[in-house]
């Protein structure tokens, strides 16, 4: 079990890997990312995420290197780990230059993709579900910078976590200023109401997460209604249940909102379902490619 880091096509040692105190991503965030996962050692959603990723670089104008030249890397990046599993992060930043906020300054872009083992979530945090805290600090509003990119910078997320967990629960519910419900510090959100499945509608402010275009996608195959709609605290604690979503978690059920339990208080059997799903369909797709 091995960390792989490829800088700019070049497999370098984890002890070895440098960039600049200049580039900056480290200086300002500015920089775009993804996070992938293996299952049976095939990145999953691999075109999904380059899209994302592609999205991502556009709304900053930023350059990508060449969409197949990243993915063979990504490739050998993996198979040089050579892990039962891997997680792995694709960074590209915007490079270096003077320090100075114009990004026309900025010179020798830098990707970096990062493999590591991928290190599933504790077993209990799926058995016992999560308890979540709405913090104090909001989502970020989509006319300053925009969830749906997936930036270097997330203070947002990092605060929101912060704050969580020094009130003692597991993860942030971020809301926006109007106070409808966004997404949890690093995963979407599913609501089940009277046996329908809601997620927070693009536009109020959310990450895409791929998860949750899949499992929006996934519900319709098995007849299960859906909605994107706006989500308000007090629909999610009359919920029969509340589900995170994401890459690295597929999907988890929520309990507790700050005082409030959900439903039965226990993991529901949407939950469960959504889960088998989501791991029924990477294992297919990966065994398809
Ligand atoms: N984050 N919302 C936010 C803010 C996220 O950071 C993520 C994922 C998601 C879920 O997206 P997806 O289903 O595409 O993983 C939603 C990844 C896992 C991360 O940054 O580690």
């Amino acid at each position: 079990m091995a960390r792989q880091v490829n800088i700019n096509g070049a497999l370098t040692p984890p002890a070895e890997a440098r960039i600049s105190v200049f580039d900056r991503g480290f200086l300002y965030g500015d920089s775009v990312y993804e996070v992938l996962r293996t299952y049976n050692r095939k990145p999953f959603a691999l075109a999904e995420h380059q899209a994302r990723l592609e999205r991502s670089a556009a709304e900053l104008e930023l350059p990508l290197p060449d969409r197949a030249w990243l993915e063979r890397e990504i490739h050998r990046t993996l198979e040089a780990a050579g892990n039962e599993e891997s997680y792995c992060r694709i960074i590209v930043t915007r490079g270096s230059g003077p320090i100075s906020l114009d990004p026309s300054l900025a010179r020798d872009p830098v990707t970096v993709i990062l493999v590591q083992p991928y290190a599933p979530f504790p077993e209990r945090l799926y058995t016992a579900g999560l308890r979540v805290h709405i913090p104090r600090i909001r989502r970020n509003l989509r006319a300053a910078v925009d969830p749906a990119i997936k930036s270097g910078n997330y203070l947002n997320s990092i605060l929101a976590l912060a704050e969580a967990r020094r009130a003692g629960f597991d993860d942030a519910l971020m809301l926006d200023v109007e106070g409808r419900v966004t997404e949890a510090s690093a995963a979407n959100v599913f609501v089940l109401r009277d046996g329908v499945l809601c997620t927070p509608r693009l536009e109020t402010g959310i990450l895409e997460g791929v998860t949750r275009g899949l499992v929006l996608r996934l519900v319709r195959e098995h007849d299960l209604p859906s909605a994107e709609c706006d989500l308000y605290p007090r629909d999610l604690e009359a919920a029969e249940e509340v589900l995170l979503t994401s890459t690295l978690r597929e999907a988890m059920s929520v309990v507790q909102i700050d005082d409030r339990t959900v439903g039965s208080g226990q993991p529901g059997p949407a939950c469960s379902r959504v889960r088998g799903w989501l791991r029924e369909h990477a294992l297919a797709s990966v065994r398809e490619e």
